[in-house]
């Protein structure tokens, strides 16, 4: 089985008691704890698109829901270049081959996201939101603050715990999606789905990074919390700024609705971070939801991939957008 990953480097399988792996430097033979097989993490290019008429209230029934995914939007070219950049500081100080092979597949699937997410939050700031270029500025600077004082460990531990932290608001979003995503634009939606199923397919790589770098556990448990907690308030930033815009943030029924969504974001968070932070977690043992799982064998075998996998959000299911062999549904 071939590791799929801009590098070009591939993982090759052994015979059920060892595997190797070639990489520039040679064939390496290695334990099968090493390895710890799991499905190889691809990097997809999908040409997601936001055209002028994507209204940045994109769930028309849930304004506060809609900016609130707005303002995570807004955080991702500041936090993945950084958690980019992060894990290829950290790949620096390991050795073990499958690891490095891990970072090289999620430096691809993040610059991928963030690069999306650019150009969604471009679209927001066309469309009637420019005030959010401050807050970006206040994001840049957030992290590159981090960066300059922060050591790798604590920057290592922060990616770790933010990662693990979204396997919680994955499983949430997709198990949720009828009520979060219905009757929504279809284009946003899909957008995100797509981001949250990349996030399962990389969820063990900062976690392993992390173990192999640097390994201490309080340092790790503390990321879980320092990582959630600064995207959670950049991100909420952003959303004030554009419920302030719309002459929300001063009505009460408005922010009834924010605090009731953010209440169960919390909720709905809180107990895999909780297993996160505890010492013997391990990423791979958190389940991948059934439609994530759905998603990455219909695409891997979908042909028209020129065209955006697009949710039906009118269909009372929001099923995977293709069935098992690919084809479009
Ligand atoms: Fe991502
Ligand atoms: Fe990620």
């Amino acid at each position: 089985m071939v590791l799929r990953v801009s590098s070009g480097r591939g993982i090759l399988e052994g015979l059920g008691f060892a595997s190797k792996v070639w990489t520039a430097r040679g064939l390496t033979v290695l334990s099968d704890t090493l390895l710890d097989r799991f499905p190889p993490i691809e990097v997809r290019k999908i040409p997601f698109d936001f055209p002028d008429d994507i209204d940045p209230v994109w769930n028309p029934g849930h304004h506060e829901w809609s900016h609130m995914i707005n303002g995570v939007s807004l955080t991702m070219p500041y936090l993945e270049p950084f958690l980019i950049a992060t894990l290829r500081e950290a790949a620096n100080e390991i050795d073990d081959p499958a690891v490095l092979e891990e970072i090289a597949a999620f430096v691809g699937q993040e610059g991928q996201h963030f690069r999306m997410h650019r150009a969604y939050n471009e679209l927001l700031k066309a469309n009637g939101y420019p005030q959010l270029a401050e807050v970006e500025d206040f994001m840049k600077e957030s992290y590159a603050r981090i960066k300059e004082r922060r050591s790798l460990a604590f920057r290592l531990a922060y990616s770790a715990g933010f990662e693990s932290m979204t396997l919680g608001v994955t499983r949430w979003l997709v198990e949720d999606r009828v009520k979060l995503f219905a009757e929504s634009d279809a284009r946003v939606a899909s957008f995100a789905l797509w981001h949250m199923v990349e996030e399962v397919e990389h969820k063990r790589v900062a976690f392993d990074a992390y173990q192999a770098a640097v390994g201490t556990y309080w340092q790790r448990a503390l990321g879980v919390v320092t990582g959630s907690m600064h995207v959670f308030l950049l991100a909420r930033k952003g959303c004030i700024v554009m419920l302030k815009a719309d002459g929300k943030w001063r009505d009460p029924r408005s922010r009834l609705r924010l605090w009731k969504r953010t209440a169960e974001f919390f909720a709905q968070i809180l107990p895999g971070a909780v297993r996160s932070a505890l010492p013997g977690h391990d990423p791979r043992d958190e389940p991948d939801p059934e439609w994530v799982t759905q998603w990455i064998a219909g695409y891997g075998k979908r042909s028209d991939v020129d065209v955006a996998p697009l949710i039906n959000t009118f269909d009372g299911r929001l099923d995977v957008p293709f069935d098992l062999d690919g084809n479009p549904t």
